[in-house]
């Protein structure tokens, strides 16, 4: 493994959030990319049952398995997971009780469906349960049953970090302060063991949760709420990932003018001319609503950019990728992340 200058030394589960369609499962995505880099191994865990990553892969379907979807340019693996609530469940019913017949009858009459949906609380657990397994895991010591539980600590990690695509904001605390819930499901026994297990890392130094955002009013807000609430649980807030950043294509004294409105018709329309145009007056005035409008856009970014910085938290920016997001713009997000510190 090669030193780096990441923000997230120590840190080894990475859990995404944001408010939905800014980017969580794009930068998840990226994030995996950037942390395998210098001949890492980590894993990328999708809990909401979309297929995003096998999309955003351009890979089939994912099964129940973990998979190997890219590498990093210098070396290093990603793998994915998607988990479903159901299977982890037979998952579990095997691993503490030997009984995963007897998981596949409970489905036929309808238990699992109560596990899965009727206790939401119960349903997180297993989800969150599955990336915080692979979190723990070592090498050589493949989860069996009868096998030691706590392997040997020198043993070492099967992934070197594991990246969850997480629930929105809006779901994100109950999701992984999942156990008071279960507690009133099952005071003790090991479905309690369990999903003490899984508190003892979300809880650590070990795990942080990144918010996706991009330079809106809603999502700003919704960053910024999540920040506190994650922190008020007392789980590690991460960074603040800003997503589709563009940068702005005119100087600040011209952009601060024309978001006053105050734009230079004759100029651009000269400058049409100088370039061809036939009818350079019209195609000048349709240009400076364009102009107007991206200024202002501009302008409402910054005062975004302003809020955010009271998070007070690291802060990356990743472009926007006007080809559309593809395995060759997932590099550049990761390159992006790690120029920045982020991995
Ligand atoms: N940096 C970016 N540049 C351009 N398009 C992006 C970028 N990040 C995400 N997108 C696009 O925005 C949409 C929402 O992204 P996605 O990762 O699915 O968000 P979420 O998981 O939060 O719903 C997708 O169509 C994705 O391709
Ligand atoms: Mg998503």
């Amino acid at each position: 493994m090669s030193a780096r200058d990441s923000d997230w030394d120590g840190v080894r589960l990475h859990v995404v959030t944001g408010k939905g369609g800014t980017g969580k499962t794009t930068l998840a995505a990226s994030l995996a990319l950037a942390l395998a880099g210098g001949g890492r191994t980590v894993l990328l865990v999708e809990v909401e049952g979309r297929q995003g990553i096998a999309q955003l892969f351009d890979c089939p379907p994912l099964p129940y398995e973990e998979r190997r979807v890219a590498g990093a340019p210098d070396g290093g693996d990603v793998y994915a997971l998607a988990v479903d609530a159901e299977a982890a469940l037979m998952d579990y019913l095997e691993l503490f009780y030997g009984m995963r017949r007897a998981g596949q009858a409970l489905t036929r009459f309808g238990v699992v469906d109560f596990a899965t949906t009727i206790a939401p609380g119960a349903r997180d657990v297993l989800l969150t349960g599955k990336a915080t397994e692979a979190v723990r895991r070592r090498v050589g010591r493949e989860r069996r049953r009868g096998a030691p539980r706590d392997p040997a600590e020198s043993a070492p990690h099967v992934y070197d970090a594991v990246v969850l695509d997480a629930p929105p904001t809006g779901r994100i605390a109950q999701f992984l302060n999942v156990n008071a819930e279960v507690a009133g499901l099952a005071r003790v026994g090991p479905i309690r063991n369990h999903a003490d297990r899984v508190m003892e890392v979300i809880r650590s130094p070990e795990t942080a949760v990144h918010f996706a955002t991009v330079l809106e009013e809603m999502p700003v807000q919704e960053t910024l709420d999540g920040v506190a609430e994650i922190g008020s649980v007392g789980l590690g807030v991460g960074a603040v990932l800003v997503n589709m950043v563009r940068p702005p294509v005119l100087y600040a004294e011209a952009l601060s003018a024309a978001a006053e409105g105050d734009v230079d018709l004759a100029a651009i329309a000269g400058g049409l001319k100088a370039a061809g145009f036939e009818d350079a007056e019209a195609a000048a005035a349709d240009l400076r609503g364009e102009v107007v409008d991206h200024a202002r856009r501009v302008r409402v970014e910054a005062g975004m950019s302003e809020r955010l910085a009271a998070a007070d938290r690291p802060t990356y920016l990743l472009p926007f990728i006007g080809e559309g997001i593809d395995l060759a713009a997932l590099h550049t997000l990761a390159a992006a992340l790690r120029e920045q510190g982020g991995a």
